[in-house]
C-alpha cells in the first residue's frame, strides 16, 4: 500500500510516499480504506529542549492523524463496527499512521461518520473537532452565556472552536485578518478584531476564558483579558505539569520539567489570578460520535479550504505551515 512515511526527526526527511506493507487489525481493531486524511504538521511541533522527553514514534513510522475510510476487516473482539461501515477516526496517539492506502484501529477511536458528509470532509473534523471540544467544554468549561476569546479563529481548529462555544451558549471573541472575517461571522463569531490593524488586548477584557491557538506572544498578552478566576487554555504554548500527569500519563519528572518550561506562562497566569492549562488532545470514538450528531442536525460544520491528492501532500504541507489556512487541508488518498 502507500503511504506518507517519517524516517527522520527534525530537518527535510527523504522518506516520503512510499510502499509499506498493509497492517493487520490486531484485536478491537478495525481494518480501514482510508480515502481522506488531514495532514498536520510535517516536522513535529515540540518545543525547545522537549524532544528527548516527549515519547518519538519508532521510525520509520507512517504519519497522519485523521482519517475517513470503509472498514474492510475486523480483528477478533471488535462488537461496534462490521465491514462496510463509514467511519472516521483520530488514531491513536502512539502510533500515527493515517496517510496510507490502510490503517488499523482501536474500535474504542472510530465512530460512525455523519452520513451527509463524503470522506474527504468526515477526514477534517477529529483532530480539529476533539481539540476544541475538550478544551471548551472539558477545560474551560463554558456554558449559556460564557465570554470566550478565541485567537486565531479561521484555521482549522478555531473554525470548530468558534461553531462549539457557540453551541455551549456561550458569546464568541475572535481575531482574524480581513482575509478570514467573512469566515469566522459565518461560523458565529459575535466580535471580530483584525488583528492586522488592532491590538486585541486593547478591546478585549473581563473574559471567563480563553482558548489560545497561536501561542508566543499572542498567549502572553491573553491573561490580562481574563477576568480574576477565569481560565486560559492553550493548543500551542508551553506544556505544563498538568499536561504531562492528565494528556500523557507521565510521572513526575516530566512533569518536573513542564514545570520549569511553563515557568513564565504560569507565573503571568499568576499575576492576573487566572489558570493556565496546555491541553494536548486525546483520541476517543465516544466524542466523535458526539461531533457527528451536531454535524448531523447542522450544528456544526466542517470548512475544508483545499483537498490536496496524495501525490501532491508535499505542497498540501508547505501550504499549511505558511499558516494561512481557512479551515482546514486534507490529503485525498484514493
Ligand atoms: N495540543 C493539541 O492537542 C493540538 C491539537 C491540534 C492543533 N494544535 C496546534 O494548534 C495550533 C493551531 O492549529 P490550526 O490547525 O488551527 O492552525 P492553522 O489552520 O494553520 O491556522 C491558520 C490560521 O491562523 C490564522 N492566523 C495566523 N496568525 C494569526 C494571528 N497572529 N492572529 C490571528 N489569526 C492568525 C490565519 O489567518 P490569516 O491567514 O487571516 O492570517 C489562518 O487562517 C497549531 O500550532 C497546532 O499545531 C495542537
Amino acid at each position: 500500500m502507500r503511504a506518507l512515511v517519517l524516517t527522520r526527526y527534525g530537518g527535510p526527511d527523504p522518506g516520503g510516499g512510499r510502499a509499506v506493507g498493509q497492517p493487520r487489525p490486531g484485536a478491537r481493531a478495525g481494518l480501514g480504506g482510508a480515502h481522506g486524511a488531514r495532514p498536520h504538521t510535517r516536522h513535529f511541533k515540540v518545543p525547545p529542549g522537549m524532544r528527548k522527553v516527549i515519547p518519538r514514534y519508532p521510525l520509520p513510522a507512517v504519519m497522519g492523524n485523521d482519517l475517513a475510510g470503509v472498514v474492510e476487516a475486523c480483528g477478533e473482539g471488535v462488537t461496534r463496527f462490521a465491514e462496510g461501515d463509514r467511519v472516521f477516526a483520530r488514531v491513536a496517539k502512539d502510533s500515527l499512521g493515517a496517510f496510507a492506502d490502510y490503517a488499523a484501529i482501536p474500535e474504542s477511536l472510530l465512530a460512525r461518520m455523519p452520513p451527509s458528509l463524503d470522506f474527504e470532509t468526515a477526514a477534517s473534523v477529529p483532530l480539529a473537532g476533539l481539540t476544541a471540544l475538550q478544551a471548551l467544554r472539558d477545560e474551560l468549561e463554558l456554558k449559556e452565556g460564557s465570554r470566550v476569546f478565541i485567537p486565531g479563529g479561521a484555521g482549522g481548529v478555531g473554525t470548530f472552536a468558534i461553531q462549539l462555544a457557540k453551541w455551549l451558549g456561550a458569546e464568541v471573541t475572535t481575531t482574524a485578518s480581513p482575509r478570514g472575517r467573512a469566515l469566522v461571522e459565518r461560523l458565529g463569531a459575535d466580535v471580530v478584531i483584525d488583528y492586522t490593524t488592532q491590538r486585541f488586548e486593547d478591546h478585549v477584557r473581563d473574559m471567563d476564558g480563553v482558548f489560545d491557538l497561536l501561542g508566543g506572544e499572542t498567549l502572553g498578552k491573553s491573561f490580562g483579558v481574563v477576568k480574576r478566576g477565569g481560565k486560559v487554555v492553550s493548543i500551542a504554548g508551553m506544556p505544563e505539569p498538568e499536561t504531562a500527569r492528565k494528556d500523557l500519563g507521565r510521572g513526575v519528572a516530566l512533569q518536573a520539567l513542564f514545570w520549569i518550561a511553563s515557568y513564565r506562562s504560569r507565573a503571568e497566569a499568576r499575576r492576573h489570578g487566572v489558570s493556565y492549562r496546555y491541553l494536548f488532545m486525546h483520541p476517543s470514538g465516544a466524542e466523535l460520535a458526539e461531533l457527528a450528531q451536531l454535524v448531523e442536525s447542522g450544528k456544526l460544520e466542517p470548512v475544508i479550504d483545499r483537498v490536496s491528492p496524495f501525490p501532491e501532500i508535499g505542497q498540501a504541507f508547505a501550504y499549511l505551515e505558511a499558516g494561512r489556512a481557512k479551515g482546514k487541508v486534507v490529503v485525498r488518498m484514493n
